[in-house]
């Protein structure tokens, strides 16, 4: 095909545009996840388990998981939570299986092992309560990038933490988020996700 001398301008000018609206749309496009590891959330730790048993993010490791921060003292925030996660798992169906869901204690002076081994008698029994000394809590909450404070009222004290659930990959590394009170299908396609891509 010869082209005449007039239309190769029209093309050349064509072609310029044609290309820079690839390159926009590739660079919109969502590209590939960036590496997980790149976001310093989570790492090693040792705890307790419910169980009374030594617990470690190795426990975890192997399917991805979901790490949530609360005292079993929480008057809302915590146990809607778990409320939440104890739906959420039963609506994953066998997906559910897939996964683990951890709920540590920023609040280890109350929360043996016993007493979140009965609180937790309320929820999913795949939800494995953590619990440990004041620096091993002050330790895996570091590593999470978990805030905690005990707040003191007139009855004793209560605790102000985070309120985030981490959604964390099978090698334990970071994942993404779920904020509390982000509705109920945006958490559970968190969810379906997580257990399938994590
Ligand atoms: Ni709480």
């Amino acid at each position: 095909m010869i082209l005449k001398r007039s239309l190769l301008v029209p093309l050349a000018v064509f072609l310029v545009s044609a290309l820079a609206l690839l390159a926009t749309v590739l660079l919109l496009l969502p590209g590939p996840q960036p590496s997980a590891s790149k976001v310093p959330i989570g790492g090693p730790f040792r705890l307790t388990s419910h169980e009374g048993k030594a617990f470690t993010d190795e426990d975890l490791k192997g399917k991805p998981f979901a790490v949530f921060f609360g005292f079993t003292h929480c008057p809302e925030v915590c146990p809607t939570t778990l409320y939440d996660l104890t739906q959420d798992l039963e609506a994953l169906g066998k997906d559910a299986d897939r996964m683990r869901v951890a709920f540590i204690t920023v609040d280890p002076a109350q929360d043996t092992p016993e007493l979140m081994k009965t609180y937790l008698g309320s929820f999913d029994p795949r939800i494995v309560g953590l619990t440990g000394t004041e620096e091993e809590i002050a330790a895996v909450a570091k590593a999470y990038k978990v805030y905690y404070r005990k707040v003191p009222t007139e009855s004793g004290y209560t605790m102000d933490h985070t309120a985030t659930i981490l959604l964390m990959d099978s090698r334990g590394e970071f994942y993404g988020t779920s904020n509390f009170q982000e509705s109920q299908e945006v958490r559970r396609e968190k969810l379906r996700k997580l257990v399938r891509n994590g």
